[in-house]
This record gives C-alpha cells, sequence and structure tokens, in this order.
C-alpha cells in the first residue's frame, strides 16, 4: 500500500517527480539520473530507498519481505483507519505475503492455473480478438485503446475466473479502481471512497458467484479457487475473494498496456515496424521487447528483511523499499544500448514480470494474448499511423499506460490475405 507524501527540500531525485505529467510521459532520464547519481536512494517524499540498478532490483525481489500491506491496527494509529477494509484484503493476497503464507496460497492458486489451462485459452483468444477486429472500420480512426487493449485483457479474465463474459465492462471499472490503489502514493479522498465502494461491490460479486457455482460448477477461477485442495488444506472464503480480486486486477491493467505501449513502440519506431509486419516469427521476442522498453508495472515495494548494506547505503530492518523495474530495465550494465527498441534482442531478461517467489502468475497469459493480439492486428490492418495528438499518460505512477491512442489502421491491398481469409480461400 503507498505511503503518505511528507514535505522537504531538494526534489529532484524523488519518484514524486512521476507527478509531473512531462516527466511521466518519459520516466526513463529520471530513472537514468537516480540510477547514476545515487542508486540506492533515500526518497524523504515516500520514506523509501528507491532502487534502480538491474542487479540490486533483482537482489530486493529475491531478498525481501513482500509483507508490505499495513495491518488494521497500524493504519488505525496514523489516522486512516478508513483504509482498514482495503488493506484486510491485500493482506491476505498473494502479493503482500511470504513464505510459508505466500507458498500456501500460491500453490493453491497454481491448481487452478495450469499451463494446460492457459493452452486451452490460444484458440479462444484468436476468435475473441478476430470478433473485436471485425468492428474496426477499414481505413478508420480508432481509440487502440478502447477498440482491443481494454477488451481482449476483460473479456479473457472474464472467461479465466469462470464468470458471465457480459459482466466484462464492469469488471474492469472496478479493476481500475482497485489498480489505483496499487499504482498510487497519495491517498486522495475521494479515490479512497471509491476504491472502497468497489470493493464493497467486488465482494459481493465473488461471493454471489461463489454460491451459484457451488451449485452449478463451471469452469475457471472461482471454482478451482474453491475446491483447491492440499494435503487436506483448502482457502477460506475471504482469501478465495481476495486472490480473485489481485488476479482480476493483475491481469487486465498490465494486459491492457502491454498491448498498446508495444504498439506505440512500433509506431515511434517505424523500422520495428517494418521488420515485425515482415517476419512474424519476430512477435514472441518483440514482445519481450515491449516488456522490458515500456515496463506495464514499473515499480513495487518490500520491506527490509533485516539492517544491511546496498550500494553503500545501511538499510535498516523494515525500511520501504521500491524497486524500479522499469529502471532495471534500462540498465546499460545488463542490456546493450537498452534506450533502444530492438526487438530481435535475444539476451533479454527483463523484470517487467518481477522476479523470484512472486513473478507474475500470468505471463503465460499475458504473452499469449500480446503474441495473438500483434499477429491478427498486423495481419488483418498492417498498416498504422499514429494521429497527431497529443498523448496522455494515465495518473497512475506504478502502472504505466496511455488513456487514449488514437490511431488509423488500414488494410494493404499488396500484402499477402490474412490467416483467417486464407483459411477460407
Ligand atoms: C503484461 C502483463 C502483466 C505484467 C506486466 C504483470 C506484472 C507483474 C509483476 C511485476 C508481478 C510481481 C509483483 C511483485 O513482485 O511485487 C506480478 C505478480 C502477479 N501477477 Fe502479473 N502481470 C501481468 C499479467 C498478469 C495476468 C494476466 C495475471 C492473471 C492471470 C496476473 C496475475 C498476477 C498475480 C496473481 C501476481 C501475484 C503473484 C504472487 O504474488 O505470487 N498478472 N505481475
Amino acid at each position: 500500500m503507498p505511503s503518505i507524501i511528507t514535505t522537504s527540500s531538494d526534489n529532484s531525485l524523488s519518484l514524486c517527480q512521476l507527478l509531473d505529467p512531462e516527466i511521466l510521459a518519459d520516466p526513463y532520464p529520471l530513472f537514468h539520473r537516480l540510477r547514476r547519481e545515487d542508486p540506492v536512494h533515500w526518497d524523504p517524499y515516500l520514506h523509501s530507498w528507491i532502487v534502480t540498478r538491474y542487479a540490486d532490483v533483482v537482489r530486493v525481489l529475491h531478498d525481501f519481505s513482500a509483507q508490505t500491506a499495513p495491518s488494521p491496527q497500524e493504519l488505525t494509529a496514523k489516522g486512516l483507519s478508513e483504509l482498514n477494509p482495503i488493506a484486510q484484503i491485500m493482506l491476505k493476497q498473494m502479493l503482500f505475503l511470504d513464505p510459508p503464507a505466500h507458498t500456501r496460497v500460491r500453490s493453491l492458486a497454481a491448481q487452478a492455473f495450469t499451463p494446460q489451462r492457459v493452452e486451452v485459452l490460444r484458440t479462444h483468444i484468436r476468435e475473441v480478438v478476430n470478433v473485436l477486429l471485425d468492428t474496426i472500420d477499414p481505413n478508420g480512426k480508432i481509440d487502440l485503446m478502447k477498440a482491443l487493449a481494454e477488451p481482449l485483457p476483460c473479456i479473457v479474465n472474464a472467461e479465466m475466473l469462470g464468470v458471465p463474459v457480459e459482466d466484462y465492462r464492469q469488471l474492469k471499472l472496478w479493476s481500475q479502481d482497485f489498480g489505483e490503489m496499487l499504482g498510487n502514493y497519495q491517498h486522495a479522498t475521494d479515490r479512497v471512497r471509491r476504491v472502497l465502494k468497489s470493493l464493497g461491490e467486488m465482494t459481493s460479486y465473488f461471493q454471489a458467484a461463489m454460491r451459484e457455482q457451488r451449485l452449478h460448477p463451471r469452469g475457471g477461477l472461482v471454482s478451482s479457487l474453491m475446491n483447491a485442495r492440499i494435503e487436506g488444506e483448502s482457502l477460506t472464503e475471504e482469501e478465495v475473494i481476495a486472490n480473485l480480486i489481485v488476479t482480476m486486477v493483475g491481469g487486465q491493467e498490465t494486459t491492457t498496456n502491454l498491448i498498446a505501449n508495444g504498439v506505440l513502440s512500433l509506431l515511434r519506431n517505424p523500422e520495428q515496424l517494418a521488420m515485425l509486419r515482415a517476419d512474424f516469427s519476430l512477435i514472441p521476442p518483440a514482445v519481450e521487447e515491449f516488456l522490458r522498453y515500456e515496463s506495464p508495472s514499473q515499480h513495487t515495494s518490500r520491506l527490509a528483511p533485516d539492517d544491511m548494506e546496498m550500494g553503500g547505503k545501511r538499510i535498516r530492518k523494515g525500511q520501504a523499499v521500491i524497486a524500479v523495474m522499469a529502471a532495471g530495465n534500462r540498465d546499460p550494465e545488463r542490456f546493450a544500448d537498452p534506450d533502444r527498441l530492438d526487438i530481435t534482442r535475444s539476451d533479454n531478461r527483463h523484470l517487467a514480470f518481477g522476479w523470484a517467489a512472486h513473478f507474475c502468475f500470468g505471463a503465460a497469459l499475458a504473452r499469449m494474448e500480446a503474441q495473438v493480439m500483434f499477429q491478427s492486428l498486423l495481419e488483418r490492418f498492417p498498416v498504422w499511423t499514429l494521429e497527431p495528438e497529443p498523448l496522455k499518460w494515465r495518473g497512475n505512477l506504478g502502472l504505466r499506460g496511455l488513456t487514449v491512442l488514437p490511431i488509423r489502421v488500414e488494410k494493404c491491398n499488396s500484402c499477402r490475405p490474412a490467416a483467417h481469409e486464407r483459411s477460407t480461400q
């Protein structure tokens, strides 16, 4: 959960700089400065250490505690008791647990989300993408966010959960609200009110889904989480709901931004777009490069498990540390020419899905959704143009994504027919 901003004089290296829309539009010079000038930086505004080198980010994600969600007692002591219902959910989400509690919840959830189940979704993802592409006006202007990048992960997510697909717009609104809680540092009263309302609604929604599925079981995470057992152990109803919420939020906001940030990166690097259009075997490495280059999840928090030294600084046990994966992903010590988008990059062990025990639970699904989307979009509409409008990045500092992405997509008469056209010829 975000900490509270306090005031101090020099803030030029503070992550609060991201509140400036110009810096948010291109945060990488700030990350380079941090890494060069003070790679393990105490940010007095956030009461946190900021870590920006690749090797240090790996160390933090590997060794530090993920138990960053405050207890209701801590919040009450800080006069923030209104946040208690949110903290109570977060305390049960795998993202904020250390072993052995983390191992227990994650193993039970993994039973519900096997690679085989992800593979089953592949054909279905293709169908969903084709239906979305059918609605696009050829030679027309679209907002890529609304037309493709938002609906695909929401629809797939609803399928994955095993709830009615027609609820996907509502699930999206709830996810967006909860995502604000995960990605931001400040507590704005109106936002907290909205998140609390969404949380209440989501909880009732999943309780009803669980009741329904006890009577009429169907495939999907709701039922698998309810029924998962390891050595007689199962999840409580509260744990099921908390982890349905983290999976839903984790799966929607980030995958949307992977798709849209990837399209924007290609539009800004037309030679890479041309290369990809000419050779679809480059799609998997291109998706990895989008994840590295414009990471949808820019940073995450941990707590120091002991007093320790890092980058010549003394970190005290229990102090907060923000690991900036998006900065580690541009570390020249790890990636050659890191500010260059290179869809053929082969040594690309980026940090976009995190590292170690909390490595993204849905990475395989996100990769599949993005790969299918890029191939189908390029097959159907190979010509893309960015509309000459200023781009606006979402105010969420942790989840990097645009509010709208106006582009023009066109068919290409001289290009090869799309796969779905070839199959009907
Ligand atoms: C491009 C898409 C995605 C990105 C960039 C992304 C990023 C991440 C990152 C960085 C973490 C680790 C956070 C940390 O260590 O603090 C994480 C964890 C997680 N992600 Fe994703 N994610 C994506 C897609 C998904 C999808 C599709 C799902 C759901 C199916 C999902 C569910 C989760 C869950 C449940 C966790 C917590 C895992 C744990 O704590 O053990 N994510 N994700």
